[in-house]
């Protein structure tokens, strides 16, 4: 029975228009989607399988079964578990592509040119029966077959009736295939680049987070919290973020801003990354301190033998020793970061600065004037200058991204990355925005970037006790105005930071 097919010139036209709905999909999976729909639609096919060529195997990508309701591989549906077939002539879409030739069968059951034992099994297992198949490779623009496409059991339009191949669907599939061939080359190729590109951008953050033992994995850490706060957002349907919907390209853009937005940790000298003393710069300067003390303590020694004679003069020599190594024992312990450093300590260590011993038959002090400002440090272990070095982070990551070209819907990328430290009262760098200034992708990356910091130290935050105390810290940091307060809300109330917990 001849099949009746629309009118050809429609079927152009239609053809046409699936050529460019397919140049214009640029996501791969969703483009061999449309690919096998349009041949089957073309070809009044029942079913069809689209292979990918790769690594010299033909990988299921594809596959699409009315009668049977399957509908596997492609975006967002079930993966196909197929293994991939062989590049064997027995095997039909195999001889499609290394011929590169178009095969046409009437009934596979009644052809013994090809091994048709797999979909044989296939049908015992579904009840299916696969009866006419057009098997077409898929040729790009330099005619090397990248896939091929395969469409099972032609249906006559009116009847349904199982039907030949004819020599239009046999055309139109053919045209369809080798546009569809080109499609698939863009998408590979923008696929291949975009992966290339995540790649390189994780591999920058790994070996930045590798530089410190102190903040392992913190910006893996905040960019999987960060991407996973803006998710959290699109998923609220009421309260403040009910009107905010990340499309797929500005979660594109949010995911990236946050692996790079440290990348201008590169710049920071590594010995203030790693410093663990207040006097580490990149050696501990403690160690010159301790052998002046060596040096005074000889001097007091030799002092004291002159005078053996007098035992009163002796005591006095120990006991100068004892002050000494007091001293010397007192400056160790401020070296070490502190959390506040009172002021009776500070008077000591200032008392201890001014004291003199003699050198080359000068006075000199214990303590010169860089030695006392690095442990006069309050609060942890750096001072002020060196707090400034590592600010300056944000101005490289800032100055860094500028210099890449980041277009279209990435354009945002280094804005994002370069206020991770920016506060909304404008009390945050390098700019001091103010929070009109400061859109929410930033915010949330600033949110991320505090949580995680006060996470880091033990990583036992799952604690109740430790993570009460993390929730106030980010809610007074909301209450003054740094943090925005309904992302930090979001993060404690949905318990988004719990997911963080593979990473
Ligand atoms: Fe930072
Ligand atoms: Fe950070």
């Amino acid at each position: 029975m001849e099949k009746v097919m629309p009118d050809f010139k429609n079927q152009i036209e239609r053809l046409t228009e699936i050529g460019i709905a397919l140049s214009a999909e640029l996501h791969l999976e969703a483009l061999l989607e449309k690919i096998v729909r349009y041949a089957r639609e073309l070809s009044q096919a029942d079913a069809g399988t689209l292979y990918l060529l790769l690594d010299g195997k033909l990988h299921f990508k594809i596959l699409q079964n009315d009668t049977l309701q399957i509908f596997q591989g492609g975006a967002g549906a079930q993966p196909i578990t197929f293994e991939p077939v062989l590049l064997e002539k027995n095997n039909v879409s195999a001889f499609a592509a290394i011929e590169g030739k178009t095969i046409v069968i009437g009934d596979v059951y009644e052809c013994a040119e090809f091994d048709f034992s797999g979909p044989r099994r296939y049908d015992a297992i579904t009840g299916y029966r696969t009866r006419s198949m057009l098997v077409v490779p898929m040729k790009n623009h330099e005619g090397a077959v990248i896939g091929v496409l395969q469409l099972i059991n032609a249906l006559e339009p009116e009847t349904k009736n199982i039907i030949p191949f004819d020599a239009d669907a046999v055309r139109l599939t053919e045209a369809l295939a080798s546009q569809a061939a080109i499609a698939v080359s863009n998408a590979s190729l923008i696929k291949e680049t975009k992966d290339l590109f995540n790649g390189l951008v994780k591999v920058l953050a790994m070996t930045i987070d590798a530089r410190s033992h102190a903040t392992r994995k913190h910006i893996q850490r905040v960019a999987t919290l960060n991407i996973l706060l803006a998710r959290a957002i699109n998923e609220k349907k009421d309260g403040p973020f009910a009107g905010v919907n990340f499309s797929e390209k500005e979660m594109e853009a949010i995911s990236i801003a946050g692996w790079l937005h440290d990348v201008g940790k590169i710049t920071t000298p590594n010995w203030l990354v790693e410093k663990k003393s207040k006097l580490e710069r990149p050696f501990d300067l403690i160690e010159l301190i301790r052998e002046r003390f060596a040096f005074i303590r000889e001097q007091l020694s030799a002092a004291g033998c002159c005078k053996q004679e007098n035992p009163q003069t002796n005591a006095q020599t120990d006991a100068a020793i004892k002050n000494l190594e007091d001293d010397l024992q007192f400056l160790c312990e401020c070296n070490k970061p502190c959390e506040q450093m009172d002021e009776a300590a500070l008077e000591r260590l200032r008392g201890i600065a001014r004291k003199t011993y003699i050198e080359n038959g000068k006075p000199r002090p214990y303590l010169n004037e860089e030695e006392l400002r690095a442990l006069s440090v309050r609060r942890g272990n750096l001072t002020p200058e060196e707090i400034g070095v590592m600010r300056q982070h944000a101005l490289w990551t800032k100055k860094i991204l500028a210099e890449m070209p980041f277009k279209g819907h990435l354009k945002n990328v280094p804005m994002y990355a370069g206020q991770h430290h920016e506060r909304l009262n404008g009390t945050g760098y390098p700019d001091g925005l103010a929070a009109a200034d400061i859109p929410l992708p930033s915010r949330i990356l600033a949110v991320a970037d505090v949580f995680e910091a006060l996470t880091a130290k033990d990583r036992s935050y799952k604690k109740e006790t430790n993570l009460m105390e993390v929730f106030a810290l980010l809610r007074r940091a909301a209450q003054n105005g740094e943090l925005d307060s309904d992302v930090v809300e979001l993060l404690i109330e949905d318990k988004v930071f719990e997911r963080l917990d593979d990473v």
